[in-house]
């Protein structure tokens, strides 16, 4: 009796330690009206990184977020690859999606590419940051559009930007009560071209300390207002 007393009184403990200090945040509004996360550090050096900004509204149905790529020489991808292909091997923007505020083991991970080609799919991370010896997973989405998906994507490259608007249906997340919902998020991007792939320049809205993505503690924090 003695040892449960003590490992329940233990547990608050652990979780108030388990949170980074210092996350970004965003407070997203209901669309038309935008909130933009900047993607502008490399992962995981924390240096100067190619801007680019994810920028989201809600409506009753959809999450949408406008990805912007600046400064983008390469607008690199494979054109094999379709739907839910390996695109994150060559330049992606990507939104990595939990509704909740801890640090998440299954996360919604959404990705598109300078071809317009998206990647969606539920991810089973149980020790939070890809441990080596750990499960990893990932749960397709295999009819996006039937399910509410929609992209949208404009390349200039005289400008050296790339645009993708995307939709996703806010029905996955299972959210009561969309405005003042709690959300833990991160946004990134990855930059190679035909001379240096497979190797990848990465950059987030909230680094990672490893060239790892998945790492759910780095998530930021945001709501929908
Ligand atoms: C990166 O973006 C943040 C947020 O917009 C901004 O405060 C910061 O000045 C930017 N850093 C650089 C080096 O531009
Ligand atoms: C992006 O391009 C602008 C000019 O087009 C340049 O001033 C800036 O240094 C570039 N930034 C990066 C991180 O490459
Ligand atoms: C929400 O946005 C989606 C995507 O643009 C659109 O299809 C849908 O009609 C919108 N819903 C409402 C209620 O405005
Ligand atoms: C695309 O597929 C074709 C036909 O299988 C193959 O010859 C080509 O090497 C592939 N391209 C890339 C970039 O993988
Ligand atoms: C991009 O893909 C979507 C389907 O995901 C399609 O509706 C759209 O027309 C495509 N083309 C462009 C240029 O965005
Ligand atoms: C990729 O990076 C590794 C390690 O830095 C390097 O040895 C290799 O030459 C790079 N490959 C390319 C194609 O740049």
């Amino acid at each position: 009796m003695r040892m449960q007393q003590l490992s329940i009184l233990s547990i608050p403990v652990i979780a108030a330690a388990s949170g980074l200090t210092d996350l970004p945040s965003l407070q997203v509004p209901e669309c038309p009206d935008l909130a933009t996360a900047t993607i502008n550090q490399s992962v995981p050096d924390r240096t100067l990184f190619p801007l680019t900004t994810a920028s989201l509204c809600y409506n009753e149905s959809s999450l949408q977020i406008t990805f912007k790529a600046y400064n983008e020489t390469n607008y690199y991808y494979n054109a094999n690859q379709t739907t839910n292909g390996d695109i994150w091997e060559y330049e992606v923007m990507e939104a990595f999606l939990y509704h909740g505020q801890n640090d998440p083991t299954t996360y919604f991970e959404f990705e598109v590419n300078p071809n317009n080609v998206t990647y969606q799919a539920v991810v089973y991370n149980p020790s939070k940051v890809r441990a080596t010896d750990a499960p990893f997973d990932h749960f397709f989405v295999t009819e996006p559009a039937a399910d509410g998906f929609a992209a949208k994507t404009t390349l200039d490259k005289h400008a050296g930007t790339w645009i993708s608007t995307v939709h996703i249906p806010l029905a996955i997340f299972d959210v009561a009560e969309l405005q003042g919902s709690q959300w833990r998020m991160n946004f990134f991007r990855t930059i190679t071209s035909p001379s240096t792939y497979p190797n990848q320049t990465l950059g987030a809205w909230s680094p990672t300390d490893e060239a790892n993505f998945h790492m759910s503690p780095y998530f930021g924090k945001v709501t929908f207002v």
